[in-house]
């Protein structure tokens, strides 16, 4: 496995590979990996001959500071899960080796025909804006056959899916992959690492909680579901929900009944934002 800094090397190794007609599999992530990336990684390296993987914390999808200096990062470790994977490259950039000044600083102009209008996008203005502004950068420069990301950030997973269509990227498949869960059904997330042992048992009632919702679609509505899980999740002391809103798989929109319907939530345990989701 090698480790990539620049743009340069990276189009170099890319170009090796198209030479010799290599299907190449690509997996966008911020690093501190766990089981959720090894699944999409283990799908890619399965599916394709090379495997990329990006481990890039992008300061543009951020929108609290806090967050961003808070967000852990180990590229050792990741490193060395990778290589036991079976990954080809790894491509670690520096801010500076993917941006300009300019780029950093200001918002990427993107149509999301209306998918950052609710949820994740409503509660953090600006962040899917990076997260377009690094995919379609990676995807441009990778130029993947597959592309695999994880079904945990669901409205993610619907904007990229949008914005290859939008931007003609559409050559490049999008493989969702389902939430990968500790025994205990917590979603992993690289934010489990900043969970106490105590707060790590709270925050197992969040999909506890989900899961328990399934049983009341036969006889509720939407908005009782809704509030449902919203009072029941906010009973267990330390967490507070966000949002809950179950919303059309694919449009993202309020959903009407259960059909097609996803329940998409950002809970506070203590001070991290955990999200989840599950469809009904
Ligand atoms: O899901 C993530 O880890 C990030 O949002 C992504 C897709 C790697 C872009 O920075």
């Amino acid at each position: 496995m090698q480790i990539i800094k620049t743009q340069q090397e990276l189009r170099r190794q890319v170009e090796a590979c198209k030479r010799q007609q290599k299907s190449i599999g690509f997996v966008p992530t911020m690093g501190a990996l766990h089981e959720g990336h090894a699944s999409l990684v283990r799908r890619s390296v399965e599916d394709n001959k090379v495997t990329f993987v990006s481990v890039f914390v992008n300061p543009t999808q951020f929108n609290n500071k806090e967050d961003l200096e808070k967000y852990p990062r180990d590229i050792e470790r990741d490193a060395e899960l990778l290589a036991s994977l079976g990954v080809d490259f790894v491509f670690a950039p520096a801010p500076e080796d993917i941006y300009s000044a300019e780029e950093m600083n200001t918002t990427f102009a993107f149509d999301f025909a209306g998918l950052d209008q609710m949820m994740e996008g409503k509660m953090r203005p600006g962040h899917f804006n990076g997260v377009v502004q690094i995919v379609s950068k990676l995807f441009g420069l990778i130029e993947p056959d597959r592309a695999y990301l994880g079904e945990k950030d669901y409205q993610q997973l619907a904007i990229i899916r949008h914005m290859v269509k939008q931007m003609n990227l559409d050559t490049i498949q999008i493989v969702g992959c389902p939430i990968v869960r500790e025994t205990s059904g917590l979603a992993m997330s690289s934010r489990n690492e900043r969970l106490s042992d105590e707060e790590k048992q709270t925050a197992v009632n969040i999909s506890h909680i989900l899961f328990e919702s399934r049983q009341l679609t036969q006889s509720q509505t939407v908005a009782q579901v809704e509030s449902w899980v919203v009072e029941q999740i906010n009973r267990v002391e330390g967490l507070s929900v966000e949002y809950f809103q179950i919303v059309d798989q694919t449009t993202l929109l309020p959903a009407d009944d259960f059909s097609h319907a996803i329940g998409c939530v950002t809970v506070y345990c203590g001070p991290v934002r955990l999200i989840d989701n599950i469809k009904y």
